[in-house]
């Protein structure tokens, strides 16, 4: 595991930026994995201003995001679909039929899943997946539980969590309860993967993830420290209660 410590939000953003840029140039057909919330904003805003001022060609660039409120339509707001067009999809030259999202409105959930990992599978898998952190340690939409589901699956959201993203809606009571997300497998397939964390709000979840050295499906981020090829990029606010550094 390797483990960048970026002074602030802003350092972090450009770090994972770098790093993603790298990889587009060594390969332009890359297969990213990628994720919404909070956190990767800058890192998106940072990826459009290279695609702008140093020519970042998104052109052959596939991608597969990880999860989507079960529900919500694409041109729902508060939807993801919604959300990486306006974040990231709309500002680069990413050929739209080459940006994947889970469906919100799928109705035959269980072959719709498996259809998005053989999608995934047939592009050669993902190279590179940007993962958030939710502050109970969910990646994605898997949450903490006893057994975690190995592929792509519809699942209830906890209230910790619902609680935590109520900020991007008007209330707690308006955010989905259930969700379509990638499964522990289909991140852990990743041949690279990128964790960000960033502020005090996410200081105790990382202490926990890195003090420990404990892996249990209680904290699903904790399985990421079996892959052989995880970054953590965090600022120093969300580093604040590591020890041993
Ligand atoms: C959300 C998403 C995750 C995201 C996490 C953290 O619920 N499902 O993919 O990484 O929670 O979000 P944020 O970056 O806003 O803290």
């Amino acid at each position: 595991m390797q483990l960048f410590i970026e002074k602030d939000y802003s350092a972090m953003s450009k770090k994972a930026a770098q790093i993603f840029a790298d990889e587009i140039r060594q390969k332009p057909n890359l297969v990213l994995g990628l994720a919404t919330g909070g956190t990767p904003v800058g890192t998106y805003q940072e990826l459009i201003r290279k695609h702008n001022e140093e020519s970042l060609d998104f052109s052959k660039v596939v991608t597969f995001n990880l999860d989507e409120y079960y529900g919500l339509t694409p041109d729902n707001s508060q939807s993801y679909n919604y959300y990486m067009f306006e974040n990231l999809f709309n500002h680069v030259n990413i050929q739209k039929e080459n940006a994947h999202m889970p469906d919100g409105r799928a109705s035959d959930i269980k072959t719709y899943c498996k259809k998005y990992d053989n999608q995934i599978e047939k592009s050669g898998g993902i190279d590179l997946q940007l993962l958030g952190i939710g502050v109970n340690g969910h990646i994605g939409f898997n949450e903490p539980a006893e057994e975690l589901v190995v592929g792509t699956h519809i699942t209830d959201l906890t209230q910790d969590t619902i609680k935590a993203n109520s900020r991007f809606f008007d209330s707690a009571d308006q955010v989905p309860t259930k969700a379509i997300t990638m499964g522990i497998g289909s991140i852990m397939k990743a041949k690279k993967i990128m964790l960000l964390a960033s502020g005090k709000g996410k200081a105790e979840i990382m202490a926990k993830l890195l003090n420990n050295n404990l892996v249990t499906t209680k904290t699903p981020a904790s399985l990421l420290m079996l892959h052989q090829n995880v970054m953590i990029i965090m600022d120093e606010e969300a580093a604040s209660k590591l020890k041993n550094l």
